[in-house]
Formats: C-alpha cells, sequence, structure tokens
C-alpha cells in the first residue's frame, strides 16, 4: 500500500474547519486534514469530550506543534448544551492523549472562542466551507444557533458518530452522539448537507499489523510517536471492546473528503434518541424508510481499506518532512 501520489492537483482544495477533542484518532485526523493536497485546513477548534476542555486543547497544540500544523487554534464548549461532562480515560487514558512524548505547544491558542472563529473563518472564505467534527457536536450546535446567517456559508457538515447499529459508550449509543444528544439534534434538523461518519463505517479503519509495520518502515520521530499513541490506543480497545485491533475513527469523516469513493453511503432519514432510558443519544438511522420521513443524512456504511490507509499514511509521511 505504497503512495498513490500524484493526487489531482487541477482541482482547488476543500477548506474546512476540524472541530475536535483529541483523542488519538482525532490526533491523526488532524495530521490528515493538514497534510493532504486536496485539503485546505482553516482552523481548528476543541470540545470537550474524550478528555476535559482544557486537556483536549492542549492536546491539539501539542499535536499541532508535533505534525507542523500551523493555522488558527481555539478553545471550545467545555460541556454538552444541557451541562454533562465526562471523559474517557478508559479509551484515551488520563491526559486524553497517553502512550506517547509529546512536545511543548509552540502554538499560541487564539483569544476567540470555538464559536466565534468558525465565524470568522466562515465570513472570511471567499467559498462555503466544510465543517468536520470529530468530537461531541456542542460547539457545532452553538454555531449554527449563534450565527444562523453565516449558514449559507457551511458547504457541508461531516461528523464522526453515530451508528446504524449498536452504539460503544451506551449498548446503543456511540460516544460523540452521547456526549451531547441535543446538540446533534441540532445539526440533524438543521437542513444543511450532512455527512455521518459512524461506527459501521469507522469500525472497518482498523489499525491492523501489517499498518504497524509500515508505520514501523518510516522511521520517522512522527511516525515512532504514533505508533507510540497506537499501541496504547490498542491496548485500551482490546481491554474494553476486544479488539486487539482497534478502529481508527475520526479519520475516516476526513479522507472522504479527499475522495468520496473511500466510502460507500446512502442518503438517509436520521433522527436521535432524547428521551429513552436505554437509548439516549442513539442515531436511528432509516435504512429503509421504514418510518417515511424525508432524508436528512448521508450516512458512510462501507469502507475502501486500502484508499483510506493510504491516504493516512501518506500524510505521515508528508508531515514528518514539514517544519
Ligand atoms: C469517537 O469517540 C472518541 O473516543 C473518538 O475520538 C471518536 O471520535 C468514537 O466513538
Ligand atoms: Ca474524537
Amino acid at each position: 500500500m505504497h503512495s498513490l501520489y500524484p493526487y489531482p492537483c487541477d482541482m482547488k482544495p476543500i477548506p474546512l474547519i476540524l472541530d475536535c477533542d483529541p483523542g488519538h484518532d482525532d490526533a491523526l485526523a488532524m495530521i490528515l486534514a493538514a497534510h493532504n493536497p486536496s485539503l485546505q485546513l482553516l482552523g481548528i477548534t476543541t470540545v470537550s469530550g474524550n478528555g476535559g476542555i482544557a486537556k483536549v486543547t492542549l492536546n491539539a497544540r501539542r499535536v499541532a506543534t508535533l505534525a507542523g500544523i500551523n493555522v488558527p487554534i481555539a478553545e471550545g464548549a467545555g460541556k454538552a448544551i444541557l451541562g454533562a461532562i465526562e471523559e474517557a480515560h478508559d479509551i484515551h487514558g488520563e491526559s486524553a492523549l497517553d502512550g506517547a512524548e509529546l512536545p511543548q505547544p509552540k502554538i499560541e491558542l487564539s483569544t476567540l472562542h470555538a464559536v466565534d472563529l468558525i465565524a470568522k473563518l466562515l465570513a472570511e472564505h471567499p467559498e462555503p466551507v466544510t465543517l468536520v467534527a470529530t468530537g461531541p457536536l456542542t460547539n457545532i450546535a452553538l454555531f449554527l444557533k449563534m450565527y444562523p446567517q453565516l449558514k449559507a456559508q457551511i458547504s457541508e457538515i461531516v461528523f464522526m458518530g453515530g451508528s446504524a447499529s449498536r452504539g460503544n459508550r451506551t449498548p446503543y449509543a456511540e460516544f460523540n452522539i452521547w456526549m451531547d444528544p441535543e446538540a446533534a439534534d441540532v445539526v440533524l434538523r438543521s437542513g444543511l448537507p450532512l455527512t455521518m461518519c459512524g461506527l459501521d463505517v469507522t469500525h472497518q479503519a482498523l489499525v491492523t499489523k501489517p499498518i504497524f509495520a509500515q508505520l514501523e518502515e518510516m522511521q520517522s520521530e512522527l511516525s515512532k510517536t504514533i505508533i507510540g499513541l497506537l499501541k496504547f490506543f490498542a491496548k485500551t480497545y482490546d481491554e474494553v471492546f476486544e479488539m486487539p485491533d482497534p478502529p481508527l475513527h475520526d479519520p475516516v469523516a476526513i479522507a472522504l473528503l479527499i475522495d468520496r469513493s473511500v466510502v460507500k453511503s446512502r442518503f438517509v432519514n436520521v433522527q436521535v434518541e432524547l428521551s429513552g432510558p436505554l437509548t439516549r443519544g442513539a442515531t436511528v438511522v432509516d435504512i429503509y424508510n421504514r418510518l417515511g420521513e424525508e432524508a436528512n443524512c448521508n450516512v458512510a456504511l462501507d469502507l475502501d481499506f486500502n484508499k483510506f490507509w493510504t491516504l493516512m499514511l501518506d500524510a505521515i509521511r508528508a508531515a514528518a518532512t514539514t517544519k
């Protein structure tokens, strides 16, 4: 699975903002978003999820420093819309990014709140921008409520979250949606073009032994750090989910922007369960349109494993040579 360069260079790069909660897979999503020539990363915003807001913001700045990512970074919501707060120590460790020593951040934190940085970047950009969310949807929902006049500047919202089958935080709720179901509800009802990248597809993006072997071959400081992070992630995934090859969820939401054929999707109706005592936070994905509701979301269901990993590994190679 060696590089498939060149990527189409006659097309303009897709402008995007990444809202994330790093997090092991978020860190890799940052690298892919910043180091693929088909994308133009405008900014990174953080949201509490895998760790509290201070931790994930520090992690985002450290990963940006490590991987030569030089874009504005702004801190966002520290709690869900209804005030809930939780950390995913069982999967991502105490720091939310355990497993390797990361550099002290050299990238300054923006003085703007994440929601205001998103507004500024959208207002300033000459074309509509894609928002990619790889954490709870709190910042995105707040943005839609606070800046409705900028909706037309969003070309699409792609989010990692939900599932057409079972969950991972509860039997039916996936972690990002579970953390802030009300925010997911605002996004799903927004009327904007939406793509959901849920567990159905991200559980196919496994960090297998041959993928680890390709990372070992790179022998860069960056690849060594990533191996440390992913070994930690593999250990917790094995302990909690009996999955020795961990799924690299978040970069799938970036990869599909670069090449739509990385996933196979269906355009269907998706709603989020807000009240079920056992099912709160579940995404109800109506594949066969049994409810007769209008389709509102493109749902990625299948992954082209080789295409995905070619993009991801190329980005890690490119990042390692950036100063
Ligand atoms: C999602 O939850 C987080 O732990 C990961 O970073 C990913 O965004 C997977 O359910
Ligand atoms: Ca995440």
